[in-house]
């Protein structure tokens, strides 16, 4: 199935199509499975969505949906630069969401290496499985960097050149933080993936990853927009 490109003039528009796609998705997991289980993402898109997301959920029912990370840094949740963190504060935490939905990729009790294989194993144990016995998220939230990654899949890692079998890992130190990050196999087995983009200087970037020849070690988001099954909208405000 291709992706769907949306392009958006207005950001805020972009926000307001992606938080409906929440409610969308939510009502149609809802009414065959008793769990909508979705991974948000970080970076500073995701903050500025987080605040969209939370008014036009705000008169929804949420007991029942389960909020997983894509991807994380290995930091503390109560810092700014933790994704799972940033979910609790600026969007479950006013939603008066229970602390029991959300599932941090990272226990600063542990290491990032156990954190990200209990992390796996509690996915295959709470989800439903696809015929690889990958789990199924129902919605998957990315971002893309300038330089081409997705989630925490940078550009020459040895994620891209010498991917592991596992679905969640810890990485070496990207971007001057050592993370935890979602593969392309389970960010690939969603039953849909919504990338959202803001900036100009992202224009030429996303042409390449859609357009350009495939080189997924250089561009490593186009092992999700490039390559995949799932239902993709990549949605863009560049
Ligand atoms: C993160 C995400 C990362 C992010 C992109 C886009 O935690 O930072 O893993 O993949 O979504 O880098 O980030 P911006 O929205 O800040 O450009």
């Amino acid at each position: 199935m291709p992706v769907t490109i949306h392009n958006f003039a207005v950001v805020d528009d972009m926000f307001r199509w992606a938080a409906q796609q929440f409610v969308a998705s939510m009502e149609k997991t809802l009414a065959y499975k008793s769990t909508f289980d979705v991974a948000l993402s970080g970076g500073s898109t995701a903050r500025s969505f987080f605040l969209v997301l939370r008014e036009t959920l705000r008169p929804h029912p949420l007991a029942a949906v389960r909020f997983f990370l894509s991807d994380d840094r290995v930091v503390d949740m109560e810092s700014s630069d933790s994704n799972a963190g940033n979910a609790w504060r600026d969007l479950l935490e006013p939603l008066s969401v229970d602390k029991n939905q959300l599932f941090p990729l990272f226990d600063n009790r542990q290491r990032a290496e156990i954190c990200a294989s209990n992390y796996q194993k509690q996915l295959v144990e709470l989800l439903p499985k696809n015929d690889q016995a990958t789990p199924i998220f129902d919605l998957i939230y990315l971002g893309i960097g300038e330089d081409g990654h997705t989630a925490s899949i940078f550009p020459h890692s040895d994620e891209v050149t010498n991917p592991p079998r596992a679905l969640v890992c810890a990485t070496t130190p990207r971007a001057g933080f050592s993370r935890i990050t979602f593969m392309p196999p389970i960010i690939n087995a969603a039953r849909e993936i919504v990338v959202m983009a803001t900036g100009e200087r992202k224009r030429g970037v996303i042409d390449d990853i859609l357009h350009g020849p495939m080189k997924p070690e250089s561009l490593p988001a186009q092992l999700i927009l490039r390559d995949h099954d799932a239902n993709v909208h990549l949605l863009a405000a560049v």
